[in-house]
């Protein structure tokens, strides 16, 4: 595992993604990133002082493919308690897939990215960074929160390490406790929400359980149905 630094960069995923001989676990960790990217093609602003990594994990062509579409389940995670360990007295959520929330508000978002064996794990933590804008109705920071003012690099590394040992814990057998905690964190039970997904559908209904396939249920119309991605709306926050 080798860490690269960088006080500016255009994104810590794309540099993983472009670097020669990646090795497991190589990481890079950027102070600002001036193309950060999130998910569906979004911007993920970086400002100074959020945590900004990403990370490689070589596929392990002994595990099942399918095994690893539940990833960005199990670094939530991962993220939940390292989350959970700095700040006990905070009610932090998980919100399928991808992100961490609190008060209603994103702290943290994962986007996993595959180049060749490797999977590029990249995660943007609001932290010290200061919220600004209209960004500040959906997102907030751990520091806003706690007046706290955070080590950046000690709560990247011990991410990493929380990750490393619950990727084993999950390729060991213990999916259903990892997803019992998820489930009790459930950021979607019980929301009216809308689901966009494939090209440009869309469905609206009560946010259920995150089901053992890692797919979310979703009631629709009294019925019961499974969606394996999705950007998701909130309409109600019953
Ligand atoms: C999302 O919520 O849409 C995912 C956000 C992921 C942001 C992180 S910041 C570090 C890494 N580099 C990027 O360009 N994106 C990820």
């Amino acid at each position: 595992m080798r860490i690269f630094k960088f006080k500016e960069i255009d994104s810590t995923n794309k540099f993983l993604k472009e670097m020669k001989e990646k090795e497991d676990y190589d990481t890079a960790i950027a102070e600002t990133q001036v193309m950060g990217r999130g998910r569906r093609g979004n911007k993920w602003s970086s400002e100074k002082g959020g945590a900004y990594f990403s990370f490689l994990l070589k596929e392990d062509k002994n595990i099942a493919f399918e095994e690893y579409m539940k990833l960005p389940l199990v670094i939530g995670y991962s993220l939940l308690k390292t989350f959970e360990s700095i700040e006990p007295e905070l009610n932090f959520m998980f919100k399928w897939t991808n992100d961490i929330y609190i008060f209603d508000k994103k702290i943290s978002g994962i986007l996993v990215e595959k180049s060749e064996d490797y999977f590029i794990i990249g995660i943007g933590i609001n932290l010290n960074n200061e919220i600004k804008g209209e960004a500040e109705n959906t997102a907030v920071s751990m520091g806003k929160i706690t007046l706290k003012e955070y080590k950046i690099e000690e709560i990247i590394i011990s991410v990493i390490e929380n990750f490393k040992k619950d990727l084993a814990f999950y390729f060991n057998g213990n999916w259903d406790k990892i997803l019992f905690e998820l489930n009790e964190k459930n950021y979607l039970l019980g929301k009216d929400l809308c689901i966009e997904y494939g090209s440009g559908k869309k469905e609206t209904g009560k946010g259920l359980n995150i089901h053992r396939s890692g797919q979310l249920e979703i009631e629709i119309s009294g019925e019961k149905k499974l969606f394996n991605a999705g950007e998701i709306h909130i309409t109600k926050n019953n």
